[in-house]
This record gives C-alpha cells, sequence and structure tokens, in this order.
C-alpha cells in the first residue's frame, strides 16, 4: 500500500480499511513513511474525520505498537482514572493511595505537565527521591505489594503516539476528536487495565472550553474505550477555576497531603472521592455508588489513605518523611501577595491565566524537554464566590527568580474579577457516563 494512496484516500473522505489504518500506525512506529506524509495523513484526518470504527482501530494500532503490560496473576480488576488536564488538578496523588486502601489495583501511568496545564509526573518528581522510571517489573513488583504503581510514559509504550503527537504539536494537527481520543485511549490501553475513569475537563483552563465539546469529547472516549473492551465511566467537571487553592508542583503536593487527613479543600476532596468511589465500584469492590463513597471515605478518614500513599511513596524510592514534614518538600526562596483593589464578590478566578502565569515561574514547560522549578506557584486565598474587602488577598505567589515573576504577575492581577454583587456558584461536577 503506497502512502499516498492512503492519504489521497482519506483526503478524498474515504474511510480507510483496518489494514490500511495498521500500515500508517506501523509507518509511523518504524520510520517508513517520512514526516511529510505522516503530517499529510494526519491533516486529512483532521479535514475529513474518522468513523467510529475508524478511529476504534486507529487506537487498537497505536495501543499495539509499543508493549502492553499484562497484569493478569495480579488478583482483581485493575482501574486507574484519566483527566483531560487541568489546573491544579492533584486529584490522581489523592485517589490512587484511596481506590488502593479500598481494594483496588491502581496501574498509572503518569503524564508530564505541557503548557498551562500539569501533569501528575512532575507532582511526584517534587518529593525527593521519588522514582517514576520503573521498569515494568518493579511496576509489576509495586503493584504485588501495595496495589498502587506510578510511572513515567516511556517510548516502550504506545510509541505510535509520541511520534504522531509531536508531529501534531508543530503541523496544526492537534485539534480533531478520533486523534485526540485515540491517542489518550491507546496509552491508557497499554497499562492493561479493565476499567477506567475519566476527568473530562471543562472550562477556561481546560482543552475543551464548552459543555458541549468536553461532552463530545467525553461520548466519544466512553465509545472508544467501551469498544476496546474497557468498563468506562466519565464525568465533566468544571475547569473555569483552577482545582483546590494549591497550583504548582510542591504546593499541589502539599494540598494533596492535607486532603488525605481531611484538611484539604472542599472542591479536591470532594472530586477525588467521586473519582475513587467509581474506581471502587468499576472494580467490583461495592455493591453501590454509596457504598463505594462510604468505603472511599472511611479510607480518608481513617487515615489509610495516607499510610497507602506512604507505602506507594517508600516503594518507588521517595522519601516518606515529607508525609510528616513539609518543609522537606521543595519551598521557593520568595513570595509575593496580590491583593484586591476593590471590595465585593469574587466572580472569577481565571484558571487559564493562573495555569499560564505559573507556567512562567517555572512550575510548568512549554516544550517537553523544558526543565521545571518544583517549588514555584501559586496559592489562591480566594475561590469564586467569596466575599472580600478592599486589600484583602488574592494569591500568594511563590518564586525563585524575580524576572519570572515580572513576567508572571500581569496574567495573575488579571485572573481575579471581583464585582458588587454574587455570581452564581459553579457546579464541580457537570456531567455523568456510565
Ligand atoms: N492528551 C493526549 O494524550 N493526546 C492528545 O491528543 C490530547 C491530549
Amino acid at each position: 500500500m503506497r502512502a499516498v494512496d492512503l492519504i489521497r484516500k482519506k483526503r478524498e473522505g474515504l474511510s480507510l480499511s483496518e489494514a490500511e489504518i495498521a500500515t500508517f500506525v506501523t509507518a509511523a512506529t518504524t520510520g517508513a513513511w517520512p514526516d511529510y506524509q505522516l503530517s499529510a495523513m494526519l491533516m486529512a484526518i483532521v479535514c475529513r474525520g474518522m468513523s467510529a470504527a475508524e478511529t476504534s482501530a486507529l487506537t487498537a494500532a497505536m495501543a499495539h505498537s509499543g508493549s502492553i503490560l499484562t497484569l493478569d496473576d495480579l488478583p482483581g480488576r485493575k482501574v486507574d482514572k484519566h483527566s483531560t488536564g487541568g489546573v491544579g488538578d492533584k486529584t490522581s496523588l489523592i485517589l490512587a493511595p484511596l481506590a488502593a486502601a479500598c481494594g483496588v489495583i491502581v496501574p498509572m501511568m503518569a503524564g508530564r505537565g505541557l503548557g498551562h496545564t500539569g501533569g501528575t509526573y512532575d507532582k511526584l518528581k517534587a518529593i525527593p527521591g521519588f522514582h517514576l522510571g520503573l521498569t515494568q517489573e518493579a511496576f509489576h513488583r509495586a503493584l504485588h505489594r501495595v496495589g498502587c504503581a506510578i510511572m513515567g510514559q516511556t517510548a516502550e509504550f504506545a510509541p505510535a503516539d509520541r511520534i504522531l503527537y509531536a508531529l501534531r504539536d508543530v503541523t496544526g494537527t492537534v485539534e480533531s476528536l478520533p486523534l485526540i481520543c485515540s491517542s489518550i485511549m491507546s496509552k491508557k490501553l497499554a497499562e492493561g487495565i479493565d476499567a477506567l475513569v475519566l476527568d473530562v475537563k471543562c472550562g477556561c483552563g481546560a482543552f475543551m472550553k464548552d459543555r458541549s465539546s468536553a461532552l463530545e469529547l467525553a461520548r466519544s472516549l466512553f465509545a472508544i474505550g467501551t469498544a476496546q473492551g474497557l468498563q468506562i465511566e466519565a464525568l465533566v467537571t468544571d475547569m473555569n477555576q483552577p482545582l483546590g487553592r494549591a497550583v504548582g508542583n510542591a504546593l499541589e503536593v502539599r494540598e494533596a497531603l492535607d486532603t488525605l487527613r481531611g484538611r484539604g479543600p472542599r472542591d479536591v476532596q470532594d472530586l477525588s472521592v467521586q473519582l475513587a468511589a467509581r474506581m471502587v465500584r468499576l472494580a467490583g469492590k461495592a455493591a453501590s455508588l454509596g457504598d463505594a463513597e462510604a468505603q472511599v471515605l472511611d479510607a480518608l478518614h481513617s487515615g489509610r489513605g495516607l499510610e497507602r500513599l506512604r507505602a506507594i511513596v517508600t516503594e518507588q524510592g521517595g522519601d516518606p518523611h515529607c508525609l510528616d514534614d513539609s518543609r522537606l518538600l521543595p519551598t521557593a526562596s520568595h513570595r509575593h501577595l496580590v491583593t484586591a483593589t476593590c471590595p465585593g464578590f469574587v466572580t472569577e478566578v481565571h484558571a487559564e491565566r493562573i495555569g499560564k502565569a505559573t507556567m512562567l515561574l517555572g512550575a510548568g514547560r512549554e516544550r517537553v524537554q523544558d526543565p521545571i522549578d518544583p517549588a514555584v506557584g501559586a496559592l489562591l486565598a480566594v475561590k469564586v464566590g467569596d466575599e472580600i474587602p478592599v486589600g484583602a488577598p488574592l494569591v500568594e505567589i511563590h518564586y525563585n527568580d524575580p524576572q519570572r515573576l515580572q513576567a508572571a504577575l500581569p496574567l495573575l492581577t488579571d485572573a481575579f474579577r471581583v464585582e458588587p454583587t454574587p455570581p452564581p456558584l459553579p457546579s464541580l461536577i457537570l456531567d455523568i457516563l456510565e
């Protein structure tokens, strides 16, 4: 099959067969097609779309372009959670140990943050010594011992996605539902899981800015995962304001620890418990969602969730003392407070601006190879709906480099709106697909 014929076929809006899609994916992995032909095919897919059957075939081919973990010797169902990316979203650090404490096997491949959204990989790297470069054997061993293991995405798993994503990034071909869905689901299939809880973020800080496109993405991920034999539940959740109050890697680890001690922000706790409860139900450990929620809350309030996180950190080479003494986590050398210039109600805490500002401080990266500073970030003093006097703190900025602070400040001051009348309070969970 000649590359140019397959590209033309998709360009004309015709459906590609399973074998033709496999040819394209194999060519991406082996380098048999040059980048310009791969990119032309990607653009044809963006412009012409793909049917559900084509998207499913693309997902399966990308998942099988590398290793697929086999975890069949571990008793019980393996369940993971995936978020489409948000600001201040540290729920993985909370729900993974909570679900594991309820008996779920949680194999997790953590992504690095890119652009204004954070990644679980970078948050865990803020824990001194925590090692995410696990071999398959070490990953397997950790799952056996503590019921949860978290590793970084490597070239071993879904390598076709890595290659195609890098091309999409520079050829204007990221925005395509079949490409996004196959990219996400192929990596999840490679984990060898049985079930998946999806958290599709919606709002100014998310990939999908409005509810209908977030719901469309959720439905599409749901359909593809199901077609590949996964049991899926999906939530569409608000990402107009950051989740919780901490944005930045070590700051978010501290907030996750507070949450596991029952002292976290309400939204962080509620979403973590909701997602973990769905993992527990999907694992077949609870008869109903209510029962699953009760189990997760018990794991939280009894401290078993925190103890499970300690076991995960210890197993993966991290310093468990950080869990008790957060001064052992990276700390920025300077603070800067932004205060309100008028009294009133907070009507906006703009997630995207805060995410971009913390990236400029050094908490995130623009390109995959950029280094990050685990200590810097922002601690929000207010959330949407709060009533505040003039001069009240809005956000405390943690920074190391004064030049970076100057770059981030305009975005941070612009992220808050204070008005005379109270806003409608946003719902955290917008839609549920099960
Ligand atoms: N996240 C992914 O992993 N892939 C995409 O294409 C978009 C978001």
